[in-house]
């Protein structure tokens, strides 16, 4: 469809459009050097509460790490599916939730509460405010690698203390994200928990509160 954006303000928006959560479509050729460091580049750009960049991204390409890591997924895959019932179960049995071995390249990323401390300005009264500037991070590598024709998927089934033993992370520094990232056969129009009738995008309208939570 012709739009009447700028060509610039079109491109942007077309990547936040066609970024998608991927799983089942990487292809597993390498990753491009160069386009490898643009991507982890965008993401180091990101900003981050005190200037504090509180990120680090481990690149993970050993398949033994790999395999490793998967197969703690999928037996956190199985304790969710364990508290699932009826339909939930079923559809969920369906959904394919890593494409650990079959993307090109592991990136975990991790936070570390200590940088820049002990005064990170605007963190005083927000210890969250650390997480968020990670979670920014992995936005713009995520966007990034949409722009690069590169897919992304995030991994979040498994537990903190197994995935930063595995990769050897300092006492106190937090894996905040396995993501699988690597060249992809086509980016998915729907995200796959819609195509799977796990859940559906709601409207922004539902999402919109004027002056108040609630007042619509
Ligand atoms: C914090 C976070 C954790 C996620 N963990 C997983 C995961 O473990 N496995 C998975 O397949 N997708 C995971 N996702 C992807 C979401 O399921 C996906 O973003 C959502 O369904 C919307 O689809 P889309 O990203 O393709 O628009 C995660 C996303 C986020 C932001």
């Amino acid at each position: 469809m012709e739009s009447d954006l700028a060509p610039e303000l079109d491109a942007f928006y077309r990547v936040l459009a066609r970024r998608r959560d991927v799983r089942a479509e990487f292809t597993g050729e390498p990753i491009d050097d160069d386009v490898l460091m643009r991507v982890l580049g965008a993401a180091h750009t990101a900003p981050s509460v005190g200037m504090s960049q509180p990120w680090d991204f481990v690149l993970v390409s050993d398949t033994d790490t790999r395999t490793q890591f998967r197969e703690h997924v999928l037996s956190e895959r199985e304790v969710f599916e364990s508290q699932l019932d009826g339909e939930r179960g079923h559809t969920f049995r369906k959904i394919k939730i890593e494409g650990i071995l079959e993307s090109s390249l592991g990136v975990v990323v991790t936070y570390d509460p200590e940088r820049g401390s002990p005064a990170v300005l605007g963190r005083h009264a927000i210890a969250d405010a650390g997480l968020y500037s990670v979670c920014l991070a992995i936005q713009n590598l995520w966007l990034a690698a949409t722009a690069e024709n590169l897919g992304v998927g995030w991994v979040s089934f498994y537990r903190e203390e197994f995935l930063a033993n595995l990769v050897g992370l300092p006492e106190g520094v937090r894996p905040v994200a396995w993501l699988c990232i690597g060249p992809v056969r086509k980016l998915q129009q729907v995200p796959d928990l819609e195509r799977h009738g796990w859940r559906s995008r709601k409207p922004l309208t539902e999402a919109l509160h004027w002056e108040r939570y609630g007042a619509r």
